[in-house]
């Protein structure tokens, strides 16, 4: 595991889109894996910049999504591929066809969830995962618990994620939906460079227990430690605890 801290926020964003830079330079069909949140939006801003000034194209690459709510209406805002389009396609080049998610509106759920572990295998698989991390160290929507070794799934929330997502529900903790789906710790895994970027003092314990803690489902990030790519992107309060 590579771990780079530096001073800023923008920094760990053009840290992470040098990552990504490279990896489309050398292959512009790659496999992207996107992530919601605010932490990596200054990635997408940063290979937005970089695809208006003409460094970068992401037109022949394709994304896949690491989790969705289950239950927001197609057109409700923070239903995570709005939330994707808003953040990451409509600021770079990407076809939207091109970025897929796992269906949380779909009456088989179970079902959609294979589907996407099959849409991924299809696509060869991921070349570069983008990872959050969770104040309980949860990754995508994998809550602390969460198999090691799990695939796609319906998965419930834990109050603690509810609480700090209802930011982007008008702090209504009960509009946050209860269920999700999510790409398995399995799953995330087999992607081939997972870049992991974290910002901020809040993020300090989730990322200590990742970098430094033993390999443990309650601490579901430790298990990247599993991984033989990782990098690792930090701001210097995120890293206060190593
Ligand atoms: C959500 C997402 C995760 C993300 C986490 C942290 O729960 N499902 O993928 O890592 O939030 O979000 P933020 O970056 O806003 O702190």
């Amino acid at each position: 595991m590579e771990v780079i801290i530096v001073d800023t926020a923008d920094e760990v964003a053009r840290v992470a889109a040098d990552a990504i830079s490279a990896l489309v330079a050398a292959r512009p069909d790659a496999v992207l894996g996107v992530a919601t949140g605010s932490s990596p939006e200054g990635i997408y801003d940063e290979l937005s910049r970089r695809v208006a000034a003409g460094g970068l194209s992401l037109a022949g690459a394709r994304a896949f999504m690491l989790d969705e709510y289950v239950g927001l209406p197609a057109d409700h805002p923070e239903r995570y591929r709005n939330v994707i389009q808003r953040a990451f396609v409509d600021k770079v080049d990407i076809a939207a066809d091109a970025v897929a998610g796992p269906d949380g509106g779909s009456d088989d759920l179970a079902g959609a969830c294979a589907a996407y572990e099959q849409a991924i295998a299809d696509a060869g698989g991921i070349d570069l995962q983008l990872l959050g991390i969770g104040t309980d160290g949860h990754i995508a929507f994998n809550e602390p618990g969460s198999s090691l070794a799990s695939r796609t799934r319906i998965k419930t929330l834990t109050h603690q994620t509810r609480a700090d997502n209802a930011r982007f529900f008008d702090g209504r903790i009960d509009d946050v939906p209860q269920h999700c789906l999510t790409q398995g710790i399995g799953t995330i895994l087999d992607a081939r460079h997972l870049v992991l970027v974290a910002t901020g003092r809040h993020k300090a314990e989730a990322i200590h227990h990742l970098v430094e803690g033993p390999v443990s489902a309650m601490w579901p990030g430790s298990a990247l430690q599993l991984h033989p790519h990782v990098t690792v992107v930090l701001d210097s309060p995120a890293a206060s605890r190593l």
